[in-house]
């Protein structure tokens, strides 16, 4: 059985759903959850599936997935724009990594046109609402079987 894909949501997130929905969509976190379960299982792949709040709790996973995961889903939220340790987190992690977000950032205010995530995401899928994590757990297990 292969390591799980980690899937990590950031800041805000928990609140999908009731957030900005003309945004973020209906959907909540509990359904993005079963998406990515089920798209993952369809796959031969599990997941970890978890959201904080807070940066260095991210930072924590993300050091965790370089032992633990074979491929890490990120949504950064609002981190993405400002995070220098998230990105240094993730040039430390050696599996593939697919930033993720339900909006498209870069249709959107001047200061989202940057993450500093994509510096060492291998892809970005962004714009498609909750499919957007689907579409990232399906490019995440391809990146890993093209490895193996
Ligand atoms: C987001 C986009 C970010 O700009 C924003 O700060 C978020 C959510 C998205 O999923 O579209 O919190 O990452």
């Amino acid at each position: 059985m292969s390591k799980p894909i980690y899937v990590l949501s950031g800041p805000n997130l928990n609140l999908l759903g009731t957030r900005e929905p003309e945004i973020y969509g209906h959907q909540t976190l509990e359904d993005v959850r079963g998406l990515c379960e089920a798209r993952a299982k369809a796959l031969g792949y599990a997941i970890v599936f978890r959201q904080s709040n807070h940066e260095g709790e991210l930072i924590d996973w993300i050091q965790e997935a370089r032992a633990a995961a074979c491929a890490l889903v990120l949504n950064p939220a609002g981190y993405g724009h400002t995070s220098v340790a998230i990105l240094d987190a993730l040039k430390a992690v050696d599996v593939p990594v697919v930033e993720c977000h339900l909006s498209n950032p870069a249709a959107r205010e001047t200061f989202r046109r940057k993450t500093y995530v994509s510096l060492a995401a291998t892809g970005v899928v962004s714009g498609f609402g909750a499919a957007s994590y689907e579409l990232a757990v399906e490019a995440a297990a391809g990146l890993v079987r093209q490895r193996l």
